[in-house]
């Protein structure tokens, strides 16, 4: 069937949108190393084995981020108020602001450089997990300030990226939404969204609409999930929210992000 001249155009425009927002580009495998790129080792402090007063240093080895994603993404991902994602295998999805990938220095690493296993243990049982194919990690020796977000945007067993749909930004900030919940709401994508979702945006590692879950809880309950999810269920896998940072702010976060989720549920359903 020959397709009418209109209907081509809509699908040469589709097309070429789905280039420029690069919805979703499948990483090559660790090894294919990526064109004309060298990489080096990078030494962290590993948020996910230090404790406040116990840091543990990991060199890994790996590319700087930034080129990779001029890549593949063109420059449009530098662009201000755009979200690039990087979705694991589990259907983890971390939702990180281009801003703070081009104010920091991030890399993209594949292996340990010193030839230790490429894995990190995770609580509750201490598991070995293993990180490749690729995990994202941030110079939070030459930055400390990074460490106040833990292992927040460190996604590991990442195997694509992407740039983040407008249209699926709104769903997260409906129009009808004041302003005042600006704040519950970033902080909603940066510590929840990566496992659960609001409005059908978000990871899918448990993939519950907090929104709704929220509208029928109390805040007492909200926050004995967020702030001590293993009193909660030894064997969770949720961590507890920014646990690097003091009790007060904690607190303050928690109620934060309750505001946010009551209001967008109060709007109701998908926007
Ligand atoms: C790394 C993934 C992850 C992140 C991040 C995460 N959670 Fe969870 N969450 C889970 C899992 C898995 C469960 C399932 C319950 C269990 O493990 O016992 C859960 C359970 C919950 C529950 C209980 C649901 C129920 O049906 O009883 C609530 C509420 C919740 N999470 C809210 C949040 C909020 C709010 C945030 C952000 C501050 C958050 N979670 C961050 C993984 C996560």
């Amino acid at each position: 069937m020959m397709l009418r001249p209109h209907r081509l155009l809509v699908l040469l425009l589709m097309l070429s949108v789905g280039r420029v927002l690069a919805g979703d580009v499948l990483l090559p495998p660790p090894g294919a190393h990526l064109d004309g790129m060298t990489p080096a080792p990078i030494t962290v402090i590993e948020p996910h084995e230090s404790k406040p007063l116990k840091p543990v240093e990991v060199t890994y080895q790996g590319y700087p981020l930034a080129p990779v994603l001029d890549h593949f993404l063109g420059a449009a991902w530098r662009a201000p108020d755009v979200l690039v994602t990087f979705e694991a295998r589990d259907g983890y999805l971390s939702m990180i602001p281009s801003v703070r990938l081009t104010q920091y220095p991030v890399y993209l690493v594949y292996a340990n450089a010193r030839g230790a296993d490429f894995s990190i243990e995770t609580p509750p049982l201490n598991d070995r997990v293993p990180l490749g194919p690729w995990y994202l990690v941030w110079d939070n020796i030459a930055y400390p300030e990074l460490r106040a977000d833990g292992a927040t945007y460190w996604p590991y067993q990442v195997t694509r990226f992407g740039l983040m749909a407008p249209e699926r930004l709104r769903a997260l900030f409906p129009p009808m939404l004041p302003e005042k919940y600006r704040d519950g709401a970033q902080l909603t994508r940066q510590y929840c969204l990566s496992c659960h979702q609001v409005n059908g945006v978000g990871g899918s590692k448990m993939p519950i609409d907090l929104a709704q879950w929220t509208t029928h809880q109390s805040f007492a309950r909200f926050a004995s999930w967020v702030l001590d999810p293993s009193a909660k269920n030894p064997l969770t896998t949720m961590p507890a929210l920014a646990v690097e940072r003091p009790a007060t702010e904690r607190q303050r976060m928690a109620r934060q992000i309750y505001g946010y989720l009551r209001a967008v549920g109060a709007l109701g359903g998908r926007n």
